[in-house]
């Protein structure tokens, strides 16, 4: 069984992206034969972004990961632009993608609208190459957060049309989401996710901030009125608190409301506080070890790129042969499978 999941190289990864996707990336590479994880640096161009700070950003992510406990010799661990098969792949798949179904797609309707200069091609194409991210590998399941639902289906429908169309090449993939802490919130704005591209700093928990940074902010999120520890829709923000401590503590909700009866707002934000510090601690001392040593990640990458590109290379030549590209029977005997 495979898993594969991408990550965004946004600099600072924060509780949200820990508890609702790293978390899910330990328990895979425990489970799967391999667990296949990829730094998505080309979709980072996909926006606005900063091509001196990018390949930092890897690095941050890179050691983030490393520092929550993703084992590279457990897993395949690699950055989306070193294996050049992802690129040619997307491509490819743009022939049995219909560009209805990516003009429906929300994530490039709301980027697309804030987009304050240029709407990228880029970011009309952003679910083909992650459809090629996971198909490239013939990927089970694919553990990603809810608001990739749209992506993971269109993924799926890409595989169906191309076996269909060609032979049957491609695996649908599974999309597989977390079920606790899918969706941890704003502190400021518990109406929308957590989220490094919209939130404010205050609204965000960094997996590397101080001990008192996330006292503080926790102090200030943004509560609602009445004063009883309890969730609730009129309650957005201590909901989205007791779904973190149900997280930190592995309790259920129904459990903390019981231990926070008759406690005030203020009692209970400062334990969440105390053990959001404990959960983070250890990863943020790991990643501050991990961090400075550019070569030492570099060189993790450049092998997991290999390993990936172990199974990337056969793939793309099967995809290529039964699509006619290049000369007929390319592709090893050894992975054909139609012939
Ligand atoms: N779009 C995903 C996100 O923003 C990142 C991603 C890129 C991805 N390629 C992927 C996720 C392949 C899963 C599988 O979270």
């Amino acid at each position: 069984m495979r898993i594969f999941s991408g990550i965004q190289p946004t600099g600072r990864k924060h509780i949200g992206n820990y508890i609702g996707a790293i978390r899910g990336y330990l328990e895979g590479q425990e489970r799967a034969d391999p667990a296949i994880y990829c730094i998505v640096d080309l979709h980072a161009t996909s926006v606005a972004y900063d091509p001196e700070a990018l390949p930092g950003y890897v690095l941050d992510t890179t050691a983030m990961l490393l520092a929550a406990g993703l084992d590279p010799g457990r897993c395949i661990l690699f950055r989306q632009s070193d294996v050049r098969e992802h690129t040619e792949l997307t491509w490819l798949l743009c022939s049995v993608t219909p560009c209805g179904d990516l003009q429906r797609m929300h994530q490039f309707k709301d980027k697309s609208e804030r987009e304050q200069e240029l709407v990228r091609t880029s970011l009309f194409l952003y679910p083909v190459l992650q459809a090629a991210d996971i198909l490239l590998y013939r990927s089970d399941e694919v553990p990603v957060g809810d608001d990739q639902r749209q992506h993971i289906e269109l993924a799926r429908e890409i595989a169906r049309r191309f076996n269909s169309t060609y032979g049957e090449v491609l695996v649908e993939p599974k999309h597989v989401i977390p079920e606790v802490g899918a969706r941890i919130m704003d502190l400021q704005d518990p109406s929308t996710k957590m989220s490094t591209s919209y939130g404010t700093d205050a609204g965000l928990i960094y997996i590397d901030d101080e001990p008192d940074d996330i006292r503080r902010k926790l102090a200030r999120a943004e509560t609602d009125s009445g004063r009883e520890v309890v969730r609730g829709p009129d309650k957005p923000g201590i909901s989205n608190l007791i779904e973190v401590m149900s997280v930190t503590r592995g309790a259920a909700p129904e459990d903390i409301e019981r231990e926070f009866e008759g406690e005030g707002y203020g009692t209970f934000k400062n334990a969440v506080a105390e053990d959001v510090v404990g959960l983070l601690a250890p990863v943020r001392e790991r990643y501050r070890e991990l961090r400075p040593d550019e070569d030492g990640l570099e060189r993790m990458l450049a092998e997991g790129a290999e390993r990936a590109r172990a199974i990337a290379t056969p793939m793309l030549a099967e995809v290529r042969d039964v699509m006619g590209i290049g000369p007929k029977g390319a592709a090893s005997p050894a992975v054909q499978r139609r012939g």
